[in-house]
């Protein structure tokens, strides 16, 4: 049984790294429009950088919890392919022992140049003049992906969900495109489907189990591991 995992920022709350969309979430902290778009970085770069200088160091004292611990673990363990497929920018699963991981949303610890593309681990604090290594345009931007940009890796993503027989989402609201979407792609190719999520998001998934993903996935990955 080949497993992709779609996961959101609910994975990683009890780790101490808010989401977007719960009360006091990010999105009602910081508007979208200036932090998390290309034209809000052409107007105030500094500004998108400070945010993200402030989210790398909240991702940095942040560790994986029992749910980034339980993945890691149905990697090691499971027979058939295991993919994490996530839209968080943090490294907690990686950290938490996963391999096989497409951060579709980019990750903070990676700068890109906007000039020449050219990708490099980011440091703790970026700044809008910092020469790019590779090119030296002042063009350094966080290597992660703003609303109106194109999510990374869709090919492999694509490619996975055809050649999976169950699709889970974890800790994500789905109202986020194309994410938001895979379900009802594995839907119509007859892949399984099931929502591990505090609450049921779109209704669309064949089994949805409500509440905190550090009991939620543990159990789960128990129940797979033990089927096997
Ligand atoms: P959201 O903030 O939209 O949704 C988080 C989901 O996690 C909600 O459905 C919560 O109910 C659930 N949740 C909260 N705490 C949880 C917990 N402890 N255990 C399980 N579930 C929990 O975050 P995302 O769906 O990740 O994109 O947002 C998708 C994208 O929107 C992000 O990648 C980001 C954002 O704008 C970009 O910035 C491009």
């Amino acid at each position: 049984m080949n497993i992709l995992i779609l996961t959101g920022a609910g994975i990683s709350a009890e780790s101490g790294i808010g989401t977007f969309r719960d009360a006091g979430g990010l999105w009602e902290q910081y508007p979208i429009e200036q932090v998390a778009t290309p034209e809000g970085f052409a107007a105030d770069p500094e500004l998108v950088h400070s945010f993200y200088n402030a989210r790398r160091a909240n991702a940095a004292v942040a560790a994986p919890n029992a749910a980034h611990k339980a993945l890691a673990k149905l990697e090691r363990e499971h027979a058939g392919d295991v993919l994490i497929v996530t839209q968080n920018v943090d490294d907690l699963h990686e950290r938490g022992g996963s391999q096989n991981i497409l951060h579709m949303h980019g990750a903070l610890n990676r700068a890109i140049c906007a000039a020449c593309n050219h990708r490099w681990p980011a440091p703790a604090e970026m700044y809008a003049n910092d020469p790019c290594p590779s090119c030296n345009a002042p063009a350094t931007r966080p290597d992660i992906v703003w609303f109106g940009e194109i999510p990374q890796g869709m090919d492999v993503i694509e490619a996975a969900l055809q050649n999976a027989d169950l699709f889970v989402s974890i800790g994500t609201s789905g109202t986020v495109y194309p994410a938001a979407g895979f379900v009802q792609s594995a839907r119509a190719m007859g892949v399984q489907t099931l929502e591990l999520n505090m609450e049921t998001s779109s209704g669309v998934f064949k089994e949805s189990r409500n509440g905190p993903a550090t009991e939620l996935v543990p159990v789960w990955v128990s129940e797979v591991l033990a089927g096997e």
